[in-house]
């Protein structure tokens, strides 16, 4: 069975390809693993939180847990769908939707976020872009200087230096940005 691509960038991919769900899917999750690994390199030598935008299933959180023992990482989403063992305490969870609790989280934790994963995007990649660029808007005041913000919508209105693409990238796009230090 066969489907249109539903997570290709509209800045990147001039033509609709055609692949399965699963290679798809595939690639996302190669892209998301190579993104997130490049971020925690990055961002090894440097002291904060980490924030989670969409926990969902739970599968990049709890890559990031594996990757990054005993980092804080506070987690978004509008509720819990995901098994609790795939979830941080309690503490870290910050539920509801994004554009009423992610204001207050910035001022409580301002400057303090070194990694902020963004993956809030749904199968209509157009109708993404008003959270998205909110979320931009908003980030900024979390991180610390050098923080590294990967995402899977592009960040077009942040004003972060973007970083180069991974080789995964060419299958599945994603967005890397770094705050100047
Ligand atoms: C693509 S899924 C995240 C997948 C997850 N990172 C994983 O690896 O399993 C996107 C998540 O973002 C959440 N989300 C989308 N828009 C949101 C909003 N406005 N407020 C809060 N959560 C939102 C959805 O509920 C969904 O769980």
């Amino acid at each position: 069975m066969f489907g249109i691509r539903s997570g290709g960038a509209t800045d990147r991919i001039e033509s609709w390809e055609i692949v399965s769900r699963l290679e798809d899917l595939t690639h996302r999750f190669l892209t998301q693993r190579a993104a997130l690994d490049r971020a925690v390199e990055l961002i090894e030598p440097m002291a904060g939180i980490v924030v989670e935008l969409g926990l969902g299933k739970g599968r990049t959180f709890d890559h990031l847990r594996e990757r990054l023992p005993g980092r804080e990482i506070h987690v978004f989403d509008r509720e819990l769908s995901c098994e609790p063992e795939y979830a941080p305490a309690e503490e870290f969870r910050v539920f509801g939707e994004i554009i009423e609790t992610l204001p207050a989280f910035r001022r409580r934790f301002a400057g303090q976020a070194v990694l902020v994963h963004s993956d809030l995007g749904t199968r209509h990649r157009g109708q993404d872009m008003p959270l998205v660029e909110f979320v931009a808007e908003n980030l900024d005041g979390l991180l610390a200087p050098g923080a590294v913000v990967a995402s899977d919508r592009p960040m077009v209105n942040a004003p972060w230096v973007r970083l180069p693409e991974l080789r995964e990238m060419e299958n599945f796009p994603y967005y890397m940005y770094r705050k100047q230090g």
